[in-house]
C-alpha cells in the first residue's frame, strides 16, 4: 500500500513538472532588416522586429561605434524604426534613431559591450585582486573593425553574426576575432509532454545573435530557456593571439537604463545542473523601475563558458561576475546608444557597468584552444526562470519518499516489536 502510495505520489510530481513547462506560450512574429534605408554594407546596423498581440520589441544591434543592443517596447503592433543615416554620421548623431509613433514607446534600454581587458591570471583570475601592471593595453572594441553582415545573417534561422578584429596598434590580435552572435530557432518545437530535448539533426554550431518567436531551450550548452520576449548574444573571441602565457579575458558591458529606474544585479542559485552540467549558477542584471511600472528588461546568463565550438562539459571554463558599479560609469563616445537617448545620457539616465572574466586560476583552456565563448539573452519583462527538471523532481521524489517509508515503516516495526517485547516481559514480572 505504502508503496503504491509513492509511485502514485512520485507520478504526481512527475506529472506538476511536465506540466508546470509551458513549451511554447507567447509567440512572436520576427522580423529581420539590414541597414533600413541604407544602400551599402561597410556599417552594420541591424533591425529585429518581434510583433506580439498587442505589442512590438524593436532590437536594433550595431557596429557603429561600441557593439551596442538596443531594445524598445512599444505598445503597438504597427511601431517602425526610424534612422536618419545623415545624422547617425554626423558629429552630432542625438535623434538619429528613433522608434515611431513616438507615444507608443514604453520602455526602452541599451546593452553595450565596450572593452576587452587582457590580463595575467597566474596567480590570481580575480580581476579586482590582479595588480595594476599585469594588465595588457585594453582592446577598446569601439575601434574595431567589422565585417560586413551582409551574408552573416540568415533571415530564416533569425540569426546573425557580427565579426570584428583589432585595428592599429592595440595588439596582435593573429588571425583572430571577436564576434557577436546573435540567433533564433524558430524550427524548434516541442509538443507538450515531449522532451526538451532538442531535435537533432539541427546544427547550431554556427550560432549567432538570435531573435526568438517562441519558449524553448537552447541545443548547445549553457543551453539557456529562452522565452519569445527574448534574444541571445554568443560572445564569442576566437583565435585571438594572448599576449602572455597566462592570459585570461574580461569583458565589459555597460547598460543604460531609462530615466528614475536603475539596473540590480541578482544571483539565482539551484541544486538542478541537468541542463548545464556542473553549473548551479544564473545572473541576471533585472531593472528596476521606481515607481512599479511593470516594463522592464534583464540581461541574463549562466556562470559559465566554453572553450570550444561544439561546447561539451569537458569545455567548461570558469566565468566570474564581479559588482555592479553604478558611479561613474560613461557610455562610450561613439555608440548608437548616443542616438537614439541623446548625447548627455548619462546625466539623464542611469548607466550601470559589469565585468565578466573568463578562465581560471590552473586553467589554460583558452590558450591550448583559443576559442571562447559566452552567451547571454538580452529580453523584455520578467527573465526565463528555469523549473525542476523532471529528472531532480524524480531524484528528489525518491529521496524525500524513501526516508518516508522508511520512517513509516519503521515506527509500525517499532510499535509492533515493542508490543510484542511488553507482552513477553510481563510474565517475568
Ligand atoms: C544600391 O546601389 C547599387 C549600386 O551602388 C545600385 O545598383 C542598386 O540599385 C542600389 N539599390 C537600391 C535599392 O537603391
Ligand atoms: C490589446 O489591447 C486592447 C486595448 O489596448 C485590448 O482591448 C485587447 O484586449 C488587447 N489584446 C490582447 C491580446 O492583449
Ligand atoms: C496597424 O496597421 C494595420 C494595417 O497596416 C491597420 O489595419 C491597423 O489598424 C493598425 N493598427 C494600429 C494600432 O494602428
Ligand atoms: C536627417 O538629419 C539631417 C541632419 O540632422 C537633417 O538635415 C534631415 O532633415 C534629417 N532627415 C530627416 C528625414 O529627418
Ligand atoms: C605571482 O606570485 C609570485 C609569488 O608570490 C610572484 O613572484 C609573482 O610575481 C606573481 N605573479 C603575478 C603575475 O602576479
Ligand atoms: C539559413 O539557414 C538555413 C538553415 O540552416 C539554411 O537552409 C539556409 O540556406 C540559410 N540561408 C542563408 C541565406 O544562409
Ligand atoms: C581607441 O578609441 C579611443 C577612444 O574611443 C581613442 O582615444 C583611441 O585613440 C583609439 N585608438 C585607436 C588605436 O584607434
Ligand atoms: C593567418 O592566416 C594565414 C592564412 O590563413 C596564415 O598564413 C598565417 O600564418 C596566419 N597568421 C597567424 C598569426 O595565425
Ligand atoms: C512576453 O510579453 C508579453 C507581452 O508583454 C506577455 O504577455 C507574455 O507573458 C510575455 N511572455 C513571457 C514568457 O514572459
Ligand atoms: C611562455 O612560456 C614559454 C615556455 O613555456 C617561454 O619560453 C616563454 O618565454 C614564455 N613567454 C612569456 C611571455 O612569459
Ligand atoms: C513615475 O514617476 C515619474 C516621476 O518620478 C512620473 O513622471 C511618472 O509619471 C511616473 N509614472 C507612473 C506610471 O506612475
Ligand atoms: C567619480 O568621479 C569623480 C570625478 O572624477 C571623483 O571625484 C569621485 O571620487 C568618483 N566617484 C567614485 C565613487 O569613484
Amino acid at each position: 500500500m505504502l508503496v503504491e502510495r509513492s509511485c502514485v505520489f512520485l507520478l504526481l510530481l512527475w506529472l506538476v513538472g511536465t506540466l508546470a513547462r509551458d513549451p511554447v506560450g507567447y509567440r512572436r512574429k520576427v522580423s529581420l532588416e539590414y541597414n533600413p534605408g541604407l544602400n551599402i554594407s561597410s556599417v552594420n546596423l541591424l533591425h529585429i522586429r518581434a510583433v506580439g498581440n498587442n505589442d512590438t520589441i524593436h532590437y536594433v544591434w550595431s557596429t557603429i561605434g561600441a557593439p551596442t543592443a538596443l531594445l524598445v517596447y512599444t505598445r503597438s503592433q504597427n511601431s517602425t524604426l526610424h534612422v536618419n543615416w545623415t545624422k547617425l554620421f554626423s558629429p552630432a548623431p542625438s535623434g538619429a534613431v528613433h522608434v515611431e509613433p513616438t507615444d507608443s514607446v514604453l520602455y526602452s534600454t541599451a546593452v553595450i559591450f565596450s572593452k576587452v581587458f587582457e590580463y595575467n591570471g597566474a596567480n590570481t583570475s580575480d580581476l579586482f585582486k590582479v595588480p595594476a601592471d599585469q594588465f595588457y593595453p585594453t582592446y577598446n572594441l569601439a575601434n574595431f573593425t567589422w565585417e560586413s553582415l551582409g551574408d552573416k545573417m540568415n533571415k530564416t534561422t533569425l540569426t546573425a553574426t557580427f565579426r570584428g578584429a583589432a585595428s592599429g596598434p592595440e595588439g596582435t590580435f593573429g588571425n583572430g576575432s571577436i564576434s557577436f552572435q546573435n540567433s533564433g530557432e524558430k524550427l524548434m518545437q516541442y509538443g507538450a509532454g515531449t522532451s526538451e530535448k532538442a531535435p537533432c539533426g539541427k546544427d547550431s554550431s554556427q550560432n549567432m545573435v538570435t531573435a526568438y518567436e517562441e519558449n524553448s531551450r537552447d541545443a548547445r550548452l549553457p543551453r539557456l530557456l529562452h522565452t519569445a520576449n527574448c534574444s541571445k548574444v554568443n560572445f564569442v573571441m576566437s583565435g585571438v593571439a594572448p599576449r602572455g602565457n597566462h592570459s585570461r579575458f574580461a569583458l565589459e558591458i555597460v547598460t543604460v537604463e531609462e530615466r528614475e529606474g536603475r539596473k540590480q544585479l541578482e544571483s539565482i542559485r539551484s541544486i538542478d545542473d541537468e541542463y548545464t552540467p556542473t553549473i548551479f549558477e544564473m545572473a541576471q542584471l533585472v531593472s528596476v523601475p521606481r515607481n512599479h511600472s511593470t516594463t522592464s528588461s534583464f540581461l541574463q546568463w549562466k556562470t559559465t563558458a566554453y572553450s570550444s565550438q561544439h561546447a561539451e562539459r569537458a569545455d567548461t571554463i570558469h566565468c566570474q561576475y564581479y559588482p555592479l558599479q553604478t558611479t561613474n560609469c560613461t557610455v562610450p563616445r561613439s555608440s548608437i546608444a548616443h542616438a537614439y537617448f541623446g548625447e548627455d545620457l548619462e546625466s539623464h539616465h542611469a548607466i550601470a557597468a559589469i565585468n565578466i572574466s573568463f578562465g581560471s586560476e590552473d586553467g589554460e583552456a583558452y590558450e591550448e584552444k583559443r576559442y571562447l565563448s559566452w552567451s547571454a539573452l538580452i529580453g523584455f519583462g520578467e527573465p526565463p526562470k528555469d523549473t525542476f527538471s523532471t529528472l531532480v523532481i524524480a531524484i528528489l521524489a525518491v529521496g524525500l519518499g524513501t526516508p518516508v517509508v522508511l520512517l513509516v515503516g519503521g515506527s509500525i516495526a517499532a510499535f509492533v516489536s515493542r508490543k510484542k517485547r511488553y507482552s513477553e516481559y510481563e510474565p517475568i514480572n
